[in-house]
């Protein structure tokens, strides 16, 4: 290995005890690959191995909690106890090469779709009409009941048990990318009156507890409990960086061990308010103050991105994306001192389809998410 990238490759440890290998992340990246019950296809295990293979922690794509949460076709599945079983296969891929495998748990709220959902229908904080994943017309979500909140946020819980039955090394709360926890921190989307609009923060705190007493009775200290979450929204009254302050503010209270955001690009900055213009990684890392890891991320292509970032001083942990999908070896070509052989441009022609699953490879292809390409 060039020696400048020692950096990347010093060993984090977690406010738990757990050492991770070196400082990447594999990102949590849909798939669309696991059969219509959730469970994993073959080449989604596949996937899942090379994948996790170098990074010293691993995240699942967004797998979801509940029947009425799914957001996403091919969407993995830990409703249920017969889940356990087949999520164990992607637990292991995961672990194979000596990654520490995270489940992300999900629920998608409003933006689940009703095309996929058990009964045709989604639900979140307030009502609202709007299109999410792949759709073609918008749909009509309902407000959730207060007896769903509470089945929802048990849901969170019996989702990390079965993540301890199926070998995972830990969880991560998926409050971010405006899916259901989203909603309910966010003034756009809760426009609730009663407890869980009075107090936006509550129905994530609620979770959060639930994860971490869920744990306590059936896993082990060493289990890892992570949370992710959006900075900013673009809506006006929307959450903004004052709002992730508070919400920081109570997550650090809590026995998590890392923090997770979700950015695009690791250097942008804030769009409004007191703190406008400022790096949103560097308010964040500061706000944490040391009291768990931050896992940064957001269009990081090269080696030399990834050095910066870690030398910034703004993130314990670094996130690989994008980077990871285009070329599975990114972390090992760099540890071998093959960081010139890295791929990290979208190659439609390329006969080994740059080893992604066939749904996702088709996404790439046209152009569903924005990568640098060789057509282009
Ligand atoms: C194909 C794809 C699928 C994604 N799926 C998820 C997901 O399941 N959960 C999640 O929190 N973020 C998801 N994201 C966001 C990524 O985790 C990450 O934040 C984003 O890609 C920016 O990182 P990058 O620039 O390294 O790609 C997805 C992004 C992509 C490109």
């Amino acid at each position: 290995m060039n020696t400048r990238y020692a950096p990347l490759f010093e060993g984090v440890q977690l406010p738990n005890g757990v050492e991770l290998k070196n400082k990447f992340v594999l990102a949590p990246l849909t798939h669309v690959s696991s059969n219509d019950d959730g469970t994993p296809t073959d080449a989604e295990i596949e996937y899942m191995r090379k994948r996790s293979n170098g990074v010293g922690l691993a995240l699942t794509a967004a797998t979801n909690v509940t029947d009425l949460g799914k957001a996403f076709p091919g969407q993995p599945s830990i409703v249920r106890d017969s889940d356990i079983e087949e999520q164990r296969k992607i637990a292991d891929a995961m672990k194979a090469n000596g990654a520490k495998a995270i489940m992300q748990i999900h629920h998608g709220g409003v933006q689940a779709l009703p095309s996929q959902t058990a009964t045709g229908e989604s639900a979140g904080p307030s009502a609202i009409t709007m299109q999410s994943f792949g759709e073609p017309e918008p749909h009509d979500a309902r407000e959730i009941t207060p007896e769903e909140i509470d089945e929802t946020i048990k849901a969170f819980g019996e989702a990390t048990r079965r993540a301890i039955e199926a070998g995972f090394d830990g969880v991560e709360i998926h409050g971010a990318n405006h899916y259901i926890i989203h909603q309910f921190v966010s003034p756009y989307f809760n426009k609730r009156t009663d407890k869980w609009g009075e107090d936006r923060y509550l129905f994530a705190m609620e979770v959060v507890d639930e994860v971490v007493n869920t744990v306590k009775e059936h896993g082990n200290p060493d289990f890892i409990i992570g949370y992710r979450f959006s900075p900013e929204e673009p809506q006006t009254p929307g959450i903004d960086m004052e709002i992730t302050e508070t919400l920081i503010g109570k997550l650090v209270e809590k026995p998590l061990d890392y923090l997770h955001v979700s950015l695009f690009d690791i250097h942008s900055t804030t769009r409004d308010g007191k703190y406008v213009g400022i790096e949103r990684i560097e308010l964040l890392h500061k706000w944490i103050g040391g009291r768990m890891p931050l896992i940064g991320i957001g269009s990081i292509f090269t080696p030399d991105q990834a050095l910066e970032a870690v030398e910034s001083g703004n993130v314990d942990l670094l996130g690989l994306g994008r980077a990871l999908l285009l070329d599975p070896d990114f972390v090992n070509k760099i540890e071998d001192g093959k960081e010139e052989e890295i791929t990290n441009v979208f190659d439609p022609e390329r006969a080994d389809k740059h080893e992604l699953t066939e749904p996702l490879w088709e996404q790439f292809y046209k152009g569903f998410y924005p990568v640098p390409r060789k057509d282009q």
